[in-house]
């Protein structure tokens, strides 16, 4: 957790046993707090899709685009969520605009596709940045795990959701997605480089 706060440039971050769990601890959290709106942009990987669809915990979602999240905001929005760049599309939004619209109301990012090497979206307004470690960060298709990198007293508060919903990442998860972590800058400079060749060609 310390190693992923460094790389995000957030004072905390939380790992749990998958992206999934993570992303549902971050809607518990807003929602115990009587914040069970979620403003949200499409393409969001499937499942957040469908988590977010379903109300399968007690949320709802309004679909927008970037330029109507300002309009969607209610006295009960808890949370702004965008994934850029997303799956499977790759679709991005600039994240600076996005804060901006957001106000008051927390920033969700799933950067799962960049990795901090490549985008560190709390530079750009976000409050909230999540990962499916199961990709880029893990990198040895080994472990499955999610991060979410934030300030303190947030972190606090998903640490509570998580000692109660069971989202805790295992200790040999822990230490594979440690050992991912001491290669992912050079990982991402290696794919970067063959996809820059790829597109050339
Ligand atoms: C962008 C993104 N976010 C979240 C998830 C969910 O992560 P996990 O599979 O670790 O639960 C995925 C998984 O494919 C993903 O691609």
């Amino acid at each position: 957790e310390t190693a992923l706060a460094r790389l995000e440039g957030t004072q905390s971050a939380v790992a749990f046993a998958s992206g999934m769990a993570a992303l549902t601890a971050v809607l518990l959290v807003r929602a115990s707090m009587g914040l069970r709106h979620v403003v949200a942009v499409r393409p969001l990987y499937g499942c957040s899709d469908h988590l977010l669809t379903a109300g399968l915990i007690g949320t709802e979602v309004t679909w927008t685009d970037p330029a109507g999240i300002a309009d969607a905001i209610r006295p009960d929005t808890g949370l702004v969520m965008v994934e850029t760049p997303a799956n499977p599309t790759l679709a991005e939004v600039d994240i600076r605009a996005v804060a901006r619209a957001c106000g008051s109301v927390p920033l969700l990012v799933d950067s799962t596709f960049a990795t901090p090497v490549l985008q560190r979206p709390v530079e750009h307004g976000a409050r909230i940045v999540l990962h499916s470690a199961t990709k880029y960060l893990g990198g040895h298709g080994d472990v499955l795990a999610g991060v979410v990198a934030c300030d303190e007293e947030f972190a606090g508060k998903l640490r509570q959701v998580r000692f109660a919903t069971g989202g805790v990442l295992h200790p040999l998860a822990s230490y594979l997605l440690l050992r991912g972590l001491s290669t992912l800058p050079v990982r991402m400079r290696a794919a970067a480089t063959t996809a820059a060749d790829l597109a050339r060609r």
